[in-house]
């Protein structure tokens, strides 16, 4: 495969998210998103002539049977994300899968087996992963300018109108845990740099106290890293919106947001305190804008050209750890204990 070769990558569903997905790649001199296929063939057509793609088909697997595309991205709803990113690496397509990447681990696990099995990359979507602020945080902690860190906190919510969005639907898969919540599970897994070993989670269910039958709207969760760092993250379908993240290292602390994509939104920022004084001064360092979605198709493109060395997301063992750490979130919620996480 020559290395400087366009990635052509197809889309399964036509899902809301491909509409940003296929915006940010429009122009890319390295991704071509070039077909979208649909339960529906009417609907298919008319998303891609929406957004600009050539070639439509009316099931997952026509668009899975034609060898053109080498690639697949998936934002089907969470609940099949499994089952399409395995036919997909089934027949030979490399997939880039939405978040949160499965139903729980045991998918997950099946999913990198089929990529095993079929010699294809296989790697879930975080555009965050790819932003220059993030990338500069991930250098920040290797160089420990804030020393060892202590404790993680990171939170997203935004408000959600109850309606018939997958996110409100169980059987989808759906809640704000997996929802929003994959995303702080995601940057304290990356900062953290190991799998965590105990989750203990409060939540607030739509359908009445926990226990309840519904999504959880609220929750708030505890993790425990086998080489010391805490983590508390949060996640929310009713509050107003924000992503933000406090790091607590031994010597210093760093305060920054982590948007998927930063290009419309004031310069993103890290701010760094180096020291133990609470007059230490406070450097805020300025990030380049990206548009997130672009940055992670195009390291998409670098990963299957030239190699993990080239892919700022996570990886097979991150993801694994977070549907882990997702899984075990979710059933202390549940349960009102404490719960090991056993890989
Ligand atoms: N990275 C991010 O920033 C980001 C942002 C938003 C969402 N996401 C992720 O992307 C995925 C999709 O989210 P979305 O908001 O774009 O979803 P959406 O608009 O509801 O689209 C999901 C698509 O899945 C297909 N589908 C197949 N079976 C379905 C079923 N039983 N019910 C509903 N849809 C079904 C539909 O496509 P057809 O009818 O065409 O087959 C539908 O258009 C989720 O996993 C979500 O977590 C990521």
């Amino acid at each position: 495969m020559p290395a400087d070769k366009k990635l052509r990558i197809g889309v399964l569903g036509a899902a809301n998210i491909a509409r940003n997905f296929t915006a940010a790649l429009r122009g890319s001199d390295k991704v071509d998103v070039c077909a979208v296929a649909s339960r529906d063939a009417a609907k298919a057509a008319a998303f891609a002539a929406e957004v600009g793609i050539m070639q439509s088909f009316g099931s997952y697997e026509a668009m899975l049977a034609d060898p053109s595309i080498e690639a697949v991205y998936n934002p089907l709803p969470n609940n099949l994300h499994a089952e399409w990113t395995i036919k997909a690496a089934d027949a030979g397509k490399h997939v880039l899968c939405e978040k949160p990447f499965a139903a729980n681990a045991a998918e997950a696990k099946a999913m990198f087996d089929a990529a095993k099995r079929n010699n294809v990359i296989v790697v879930e979507a975080y555009p965050y992963r790819a932003q220059p602020q993030t990338i500069k945080l991930a250098q920040l902690l290797r160089e420990g300018a804030i020393g060892k860190v202590q404790f993680v906190q990171a939170s997203f919510g935004f408000p959600l109108a109850m309606g018939s969005n997958i996110r409100w639907d169980a059987a989808l898969a759906g809640g704000a845990l997996m929802d929003a919540g994959s995303y702080p599970v995601s940057l304290v897994r990356m900062i953290a740099g190991e799998r965590p070993v105990r989750a203990h989670a409060m939540a607030r269910f739509a359908e009445g106290a926990s226990g309840g039958t519904g999504v959880d709207r609220t929750l708030l969760g505890t993790l425990d890293f086998p080489g010391g760092a805490l983590a508390q993250i949060a996640c929310s379908f009713g509050t107003s919106r924000h992503r933000t993240a406090l790091i607590v290292g031994d010597a210093g602390t760093i305060e920054t947001t982590f948007y998927n994509d930063t290009s419309d939104k004031l310069p993103p920022t890290l701010v760094i305190r180096r020291g133990i004084a609470l007059d230490a001064p406070r450097e805020t360092i300025v990030c380049d804008a990206a548009a997130g979605f672009r940055a992670q198709g195009e390291a998409f493109h670098d990963l299957l050209r030239h190699g993990w060395s080239q892919w700022p997301g996570a990886t097979p063992d991150e993801t694994l750890d977070i549907m882990l750490a997702i899984d075990a979130l979710a059933a202390s919620a549940r349960s009102g204990s404490a719960v090991s996480i056993v890989a």
